[in-house]
């Protein structure tokens, strides 16, 4: 099987694709997800990702047809326990969630009692989202990989059953895209790459400096604590 390997192979369809790529918002995806055929390669080539110790340290949960509805009731019932007084019109949108598009597959990262530091194995998870997105593209599907309040909301990781370890790295959002998304701002490599070794650090993060370094959104991983 060794010649089916790729690891250096020109495929300027790729270079395209990596270059290009962009998420599609959910608003922008509907009907038809992918078939089993395409979700199959789909999750193939989520769990194709580098992973040091060969540990797989993740899983996947598929979402489509009835799933997504009865997700939506435990993300209702999540709501409902944060915000008692909420609306009904809003709980209606917390419960319509996973059904605006065919597909929603949750990447859950378990790190594994090893001598591979966890932050390696949780990246790994990172990975796993983010080709399961290419794969999509390639497929034809528009992805977008989102956690929203509920990838940290404890009723949910209850009802999903993840132990204290877990996290959601991703909520992969799959459809077939009804219009192009708007570009967004790209970062300029200029500000990001310093071959100064030395000085890189402080002189190479020119973003930090704009203020635009460090991003809180009100939820923070269980033992990762923002300086
Ligand atoms: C771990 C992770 C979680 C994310 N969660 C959200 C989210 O909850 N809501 C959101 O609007 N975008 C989220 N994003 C960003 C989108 O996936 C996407 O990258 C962004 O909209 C920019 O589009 P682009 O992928 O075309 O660059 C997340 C990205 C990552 C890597």
């Amino acid at each position: 099987m060794t010649d089916d390997l790729i690891y250096a192979r020109k495929n300027p369809d790729l270079i395209d694709t990596l270059l290009k790529r962009r998420s599609v918002p959910m608003r922008l995806m509907g009907d038809p997800g992918p078939s089993p055929t395409d979700l199959e390669t789909i999750l193939r080539a989520g769990a194709r990702v580098p992973d040091h110790g060969k540990l797989f340290p993740w899983w996947f949960i598929t979402f489509q047809d009835q799933a997504r509805e009865d997700f939506g009731d435990v993300l209702a019932d999540a709501w409902a326990k944060r915000e008692p007084r909420v609306t009904h019109e809003k709980l209606e949108d917390e419960r319509k969630r996973f059904t605006r598009v065919p597909l929603v597959i949750a990447v859950i990262s378990r790190p594994r009692t090893s001598t591979i530091p966890v932050w390696e194995q949780i990246l790994s998870s990172g990975a796993a989202c983010q080709n399961m997105c290419l794969a999509a593209n390639a497929l034809g599907y528009g992805a977008n990989w989102v956690t929203e309040w509920y990838a940290f909301d404890d009723n949910v990781r209850a009802a999903l059953k993840l132990e204290a370890q877990d996290h959601v790295a991703g909520f992969i959002y799959i459809g077939t895209p009804l219009t192009g998304p708007e570009e967004r701002p790209r970062p300029d490599l200029s500000k990001l790459v310093n071959n100064d070794w030395q000085n890189a650090s402080a002189r190479g993060d020119e973003y930090a400096k704009n203020g635009l370094g460090y991003a809180v959104n009100g939820f923070s991983l269980a033992g990762f604590k923002p300086e």
